[in-house]
């Protein structure tokens, strides 16, 4: 049992984190042609901020939070996602009286009790974007863009934008009552969870997976049909300028995202490779949140993205991220104390080059093995008696080529060799 990570969680191991600075770079590279700029929140936030935020009847709240009562009896939950607590912290740190809009991005671990399987984690991670002060519905087409200019960027191109609109809370109260009075007479016929859905979230049912409830839906009334005169002209902007800029989209009207807090725009991103987990983004406007968590009314929109499943959709591609990094030097030693070539190998260091020593007393014959199983191209051999003259050889174990370098000139011959080897 103490030698398993907890279910839904795991180790990311030297050869796979590559992959992850390679994707964290990318959002650094991203976000600054987009003007956005860090944050990072704490892991954990008081339990009633996403009872709030996110919305009590939602599934991550009434049934996939990590909570827990801390010893000064506060209920904390691990956060769910990464929204709520953006938008607290924009408030917290009165972020409404600088100039708006905040364009602000964050990358960490998310932590939901969902059942686990494949592109589906307990403890997960997100890279997201949130902006707060613009109603403007060129910003949502920005924010849909950097989405899609990212998953570019890292070489990832086979996927689909759905949008949709879920209106406001005016005209979503008219959808409700038109899908609860078609619905009326299928209640019974719709999946234990969707029958509790109808009462107190009938949207969510529009999203139900189960081919029951899918066929029971067809036919209901759009959202797109009963949004009020303000929401659709926001949704036609937002149409017209992803038109412009010649990005293409299906428009979804069953997308209805699995968090209360949205208004207006909701958008995913689907990728092919992948199967039931198949949204790598999820986002949209929430003109309402920081209102409900006791801000002003100041609107918002953003993304999260799941980096595992976009790792898993670019291992599909065959896309490969990067190459872990390997020492350029290994100082091996033939009767020559280890403490000495530590210095040496310190030195090294000092100038700029990753060097590596042995530690397990081998064999001169042996560590250039090791050396050569580890992928290091060059090693250093130190020789007692050529100490003695401040010289050293230095081998290129591909062509195994030698030569006697003297210790004063090494670290520049040696950066030189790997200048070299870097063309
Ligand atoms: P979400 O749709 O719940 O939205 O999550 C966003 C993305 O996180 C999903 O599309 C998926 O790629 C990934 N994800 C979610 N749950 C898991 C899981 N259990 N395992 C692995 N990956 C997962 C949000 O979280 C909103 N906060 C997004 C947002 C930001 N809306 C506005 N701003």
């Amino acid at each position: 049992m103490i030698t398993k990570a907890p279910r839904g969680t795991r180790d990311l191991l030297p050869k796979e984190i590559v992959q992850w600075h390679y994707f964290e770079e990318k959002v650094r590279e991203v976000c600054r042609l987009f003007g956005y700029q860090e944050i990072r929140t704490p892991i954990f936030e008081h339990t009633e901020l996403f009872l709030r935020g996110v919305g009590e009847v939602t599934d991550i709240v009434s049934k996939e939070m990590y909570t827990f009562m801390d010893r000064g009896e506060r209920s904390l939950t691990l956060r769910p996602e990464g929204t709520a607590a953006v938008a607290r912290a924009y408030l917290e740190n009165k972020m409404h009286g600088e100039a708006q809009p905040i364009k602000l991005y964050y990358v960490g671990p998310m932590f939901r009790y969902d059942r686990p399987q494949a592109g589906r984690y307990r403890q997960f991670h997100q890279f997201g974007v949130e902006v707060f002060g613009s109603q403007a519905a060129e910003l949502d087409a920005e924010v849909i863009t950097l989405s899609l200019f990212f998953f570019r960027a890292l070489g990832l191109n086979d996927f689909t934008l759905h949008i949709n609109s879920v209106g406001c809370p005016q005209c979503r109260q008219e959808y409700r009552r038109q899908l609860q009075a078609a619905l009326q007479d299928k209640v019974s016929a719709l999946c234990a969870d969707c029958a509790e859905r109808f009462a107190k979230n009938p949207l969510r049912i529009l999203d139900c997976k189960q081919n029951k409830c899918r066929e029971l839906t067809q036919d209901v009334p759009s959202m797109l049909d009963v949004l009020c005169g303000e929401c659709a002209e926001h949704f036609a902007q937002l149409r017209q300028t992803l038109d412009e800029l010649g990005e293409n989209y299906v428009v979804n009207p069953r997308l209805v995202r699995g968090l209360d807090y949205y208004t207006k725009t909701a958008f995913e991103i689907i990728s092919p490779a992948l199967g039931a987990q198949s949204s790598i983004c999820g986002g949209g406007r929430y003109d309402y949140l920081l209102n409900t968590i006791g801000g002003p009314q100041i609107p918002g929109i953003g993304f999260a993205v799941g980096i595992e499943r976009v790792l898993l959709a670019l291992e599909a591609a065959g896309v490969q991220l990067g190459e872990p990094d390997k020492p350029e030097v290994f100082v091996a030693t033939a009767k020559v104390a280890p403490k000495e070539a530590l210095k040496l190998t310190m030195d090294l260091r000092q100038a700029g080059l990753a060097a590596e020593q042995d530690f397990l007393n081998r064999s001169l014959k042996a560590q250039l093995k090791y050396a050569d199983k580890k992928g290091i191209k060059l090693v250093v051999i130190l020789g007692e008696e050529e100490m003695q003259k401040g010289q050293v050889t230095v081998r290129e174990m591909q062509t195994g080529s030698q030569e006697t370098v003297t210790i004063n000139e090494l670290a520049t011959h040696l950066a030189a060799l790997v200048r070299r080897k870097d063309k």
